[in-house]
């Protein structure tokens, strides 16, 4: 590995300034809008896109990304590739950056990650891992940019679980002028460091236990699941411990009619979302799925460092 240079990974949001966060977001909306002029940069190379948790929104929105960017995907299954087990993330890393242009992966554990990008010689982007979801929270900023333009002032209310999720959309929120407050219920709460990693980065970010305190002046109100991928056997618990969490129509209508809904997806309605919400004429989760392969298709760019406009 002599004269090794790592190159930018993408493992979470604050791996680009807001400065770049805010160029790979315009890049994404103008290839949405005019999709020839997405740039051929992956032309006859290949992505590996490595999954130990399930995805659909994730894989097809990333390989989708990959082929309009004129590239070739390869999906592997965790299980196939036994990262850990029958090879070390390293190793797996090491050898993918031989075939191809990109490593995508989805890990029940962030450091699998980590060590996949100090030794890959192509870029990593995190698809997902206990941590963060990094790439979700990219299509979410794409989103609200879309419905409300200028996100600088703009207040949004994560209800729920201090999970993966809410941790990259606080990141990106504070890279983007977005104020957000985060309510979840006792033991359940965003951890910390995320918090105080948010506060560094220039956010502000609020912990209110109270759900109708917290949507009080939204202009976006966000969910995910109670159980993440892994957390099965507490599924029970976790219905229990959050039941007054649920977006509800009287929840959203605390926050008012201009207030819109945002769900990564898979939702569960009649647990975190009632259907009459998540189907209702403020929910923007399709757009916000549909945002997943644009938002990524610009992630890409920007790492692989190709725009015409260097974004
Ligand atoms: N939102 C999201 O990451 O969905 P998948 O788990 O289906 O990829
Ligand atoms: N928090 C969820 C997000 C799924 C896209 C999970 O990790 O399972």
């Amino acid at each position: 590995m002599t004269g090794f240079t790592s190159p930018a990974h993408f493992l979470e949001v604050d791996d680009f300034d807001a400065v770049t966060l805010k160029a790979v977001l315009s890049a994404a909306q103008e290839w949405k809008t005019n999709p020839l002029a997405v740039p051929r940069c992956l032309e006859g190379k290949g992505a590996a896109l490595l999954f130990e948790k399930p995805s659909t929104r994730t894989r097809v929105s990333t390989e989708m990304a990959i082929v309009t960017l004129g590239g070739h995907p390869v999906s592997l299954r965790g299980e196939e590739v036994g990262l850990g087990v029958r090879e070390s993330a390293r190793d797996i890393a090491k050898m993918l950056s031989g075939y191809c242009s990109l490593i995508g992966a989805r890990v029940k554990d962030h450091r699998e990650l980590e060590a996949m990008a100090s030794v890959a010689s192509v870029p990593v982007i995190n698809l997902l891992s206990d941590r963060s979801h990094p790439c979700q929270a990219v299509a979410d900023l794409l989103t609200l940019r879309e419905h409300f333009g200028e996100l600088d002032g703009r207040r949004i209310a994560f209800i729920g679980d201090g999970n993966n999720v809410v941790a990259s959309l606080a990141y990106a929120a504070a890279l983007s002028g977005l104020e957000i407050v985060v309510s979840s219920p006792s033991g359940y709460e965003l951890d910390s460091d995320v918090v105080a990693r948010a506060h560094n980065l220039g956010g502000t970010i609020e912990l209110i236990s109270d759900p109708y305190e917290a949507v009080a002046g939204a202009d976006a109100i966000y969910t995910d699941v109670w159980t993440s991928m892994g957390q099965e056997d507490q599924s029970d618990i976790r219905r229990a411990a959050f039941a007054g969490y649920q977006i509800n129509e009287a929840l959203m209508a605390t926050a008012g009619p201009k207030a819109v809904f945002l769900h990564c997806l898979p939702a569960h309605r009649g647990e975190e979302v009632a259907a009459e919400v998540i189907d209702g004429a403020q929910s923007l989760v399709w757009q916000q799925a549909e945002n997943r392969m644009h938002a990524t298709r610009a992630v890409i760019v920007q790492l692989l460092g190709e725009s015409s406009e260097g974004i």
